[in-house]
């Protein structure tokens, strides 16, 4: 989005989770998983991801890509990513081939 459509929005950054200790079973599932490669894409997946589960703690694999879909990786071909979400949720749905 652009900065001027977030006017007299509260806005959550990155850092501001990670303060919080909001991120950090996320960002163990990201290192565990290899969910990053250059690291570019990495605090907008956190920030979508940390969203997603705040709203639908247990999603299905398709529901977490749906939920990254506003999010664009030019490294990863997004499994790893998946799958270190689904694992910091404890989803134990398995991807369809
Ligand atoms: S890890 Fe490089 S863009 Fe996602």
């Amino acid at each position: 989005m652009f900065a001027v459509q977030a006017e007299g929005a509260q806005i959550e950054t990155i850092e501001g989770l990670t303060e919080s200790g909001e991120l950090a079973a996320l960002q163990e599932a990201f290192y565990r998983n290899n969910a990053l490669q250059c690291g570019f894409c990495t605090p907008g997946m956190l920030i979508a991801a940390a969203d997603l589960l705040k709203h639908n703690p247990k999603p299905s694999r398709e529901e977490i890509r749906a939920g990254l879909s506003g999010n664009y990786c030019r490294c990863t071909g997004y499994h790893a990513i998946v799958d270190a979400i689904a694992e910091a949720c404890g989803s134990t749905e398995e991807e369809a081939e």
